[in-house]
């Protein structure tokens, strides 16, 4: 029995046949865990498996061969509340959600925490609130979901994610579509909520100053792990990206600091 809150172990999982025939894309055996409290990263190439990774861990995908447990349960042994009572997820795509006001898309992830026909209670009204509180989005609680600007979207699915009060976090380029303000302080309130979390990252400057631990993914294989200092050099960044990194230290945090060399 491990301690670790997520374990993927010996994880493969292939897409479905497409149009052609041809199986494009596999994760290979991958190898994971995330502690109680960690914020891991993700990072790699477009199309190295992030996404594929996170859908498997999030009970989305259902792996062909390995095991992906949750606190020691086989996460597909168990139903679909189950997990969402303990996972949350940010996707990469924003969901329609047409017709829904900010507070409602909110007020969604409380459902697996609520008896069939349980209206809101207080507690899960003080929650939303202060969600809506934390990520800046009060004022627009009762604007239409579908109308937001990309950045006040990512907010809203974050407050959403919060409120299911889960016990891991999945995250998928959660900065995508936010302002160099906003991307600071999503990472940090998400960091502040103290829960294991896992999330894809591109811009690796804010994967070097969040992250515990981060893997990299290329051609559906975990190429790497470690601690920030460990993962983001200049050689593993070359191998990683087939791009020239120039890695010193943030002179404010001392966790790298990633500058692309133009070729
Ligand atoms: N359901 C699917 N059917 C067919 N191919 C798929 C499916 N899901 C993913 N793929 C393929 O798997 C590969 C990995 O995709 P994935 O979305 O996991 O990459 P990623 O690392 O998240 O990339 P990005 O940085 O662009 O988000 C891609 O080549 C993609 O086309
Ligand atoms: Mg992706």
């Amino acid at each position: 029995m491990t301690g670790a809150l997520l374990t993927l172990r010996d994880l493969s999982w292939t897409p479905a046949l497409g149009g052609s025939g041809v199986r494009p894309f596999t994760l290979k055996k991958i190898n994971m865990r995330i502690e109680p409290g960690e914020f891991v990263g993700v990072i790699g190439p477009n199309g190295g498996g992030k996404t594929s990774l996170l859908r498997c861990a999030m009970r989305y995908s259902k792996p062909q061969g390995g095991r992906v447990g949750l606190t020691g349960y086989d996460l597909w042994a168990q139903s679909a509340r189950w997990s969402a009572q303990r996972i949350a997820v940010v996707g990469q795509e924003f969901p329609s959600e047409f017709g829904l006001s900010v507070r409602e898309v909110v007020a969604m992830g409380r459902i697996p925490h609520q008896g069939g026909f349980q209206s809101e209670s207080s507690t899960d009204r003080l929650m939303i609130n202060a969600a809506l509180e934390a990520m800046g989005i009060v004022h627009l609680q009762h604007h239409e979901f579908g109308l937001l600007s990309g950045g006040e979207k990512q907010r809203t699915l974050l407050a959403r994610a919060v409120v299911q009060d889960p016990e891991l976090l999945i995250l998928d380029e959660p900065t995508n579509h936010l302002d160099p303000k906003h991307q600071v302080e999503l990472l940090t309130h998400v960091k502040r909520l103290g829960i294991a979390v896992v999330s894809s990252l591109h811009d690796l400057n804010l994967a070097a100053a969040f992250c515990d631990r981060i893997y990299v993914m290329k051609d559906g294989q975990i190429a790497a792990e470690g601690r920030p200092w460990d993962v983001l050099t200049a050689d593993t960044l070359f191998e990683t990206y087939g791009a020239e990194a120039i890695v010193d230290a943030h002179p404010q945090t001392g966790t790298p600091r990633i500058t692309w060399k133009f070729v």
